[in-house]
């Protein structure tokens, strides 16, 4: 269930069923008094842990973080670097989906993560994070802009 190389993810339903209550109950935490839209996300690393998070909010709104990003930070604290999937929660029907940002952010450990998108009656809907995010930067890219020889024709 790692989520980097080859295949996407496979969880059964009793640990998506998991995943969706926690991302529910960690919305109870969320910080918004700006939006009032909480957002709750739980995360299941690789190696069987699950890491929880909430969207919080700032007065400098361009600050905020989104439950997501909490959820990730918090497992990268505690060492993951493999993720299996990631559930989020929040108030809307089709299921919140995660911002660009986060799905970026996310690429970074495991472009082939599941997200589960909680519906508010209590459904669910899977996909995985490589069918929302087709074209990531990443350290390839980076990679590739330290070659010296390859200044962009026209700069001065
Ligand atoms: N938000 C999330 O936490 N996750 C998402 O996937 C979408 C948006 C938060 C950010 C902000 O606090 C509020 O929802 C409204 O955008």
């Amino acid at each position: 269930m790692d989520g980097r190389e080859g295949s996407v993810p496979r969880l059964d339903d009793t640990q998506i069923e998991q995943l969706v209550s926690k991302a529910w109950e960690a919305r109870l935490n969320a910080y918004a008094p700006y939006s009032q839209f909480h957002v709750g996300a739980a995360l299941l690393a690789a190696d069987g842990r699950i890491f929880t998070g909430a969207n919080v909010e700032n007065a400098s709104l361009g600050l905020t973080m989104c439950a997501e990003r909490v959820a990730l930070g918090a497992a990268a604290a505690a060492g993951v670097r493999s993720v299996a999937a990631i559930a989020v929660a929040g108030v809307d029907d089709d299921g919140v989906v995660p911002c660009g940002a986060c799905r970026q952010v996310l690429n970074e450990f495991s472009p082939k993560m599941l997200i589960i998108r909680c519906r508010p009656d209590g459904s669910h809907s899977v996909t995985s994070l490589n069918e929302l995010l087709t074209s990531p930067f990443t350290g390839e890219s980076v990679e590739k802009g330290k070659n010296p020889s390859r200044e962009p024709v026209g700069a001065a």
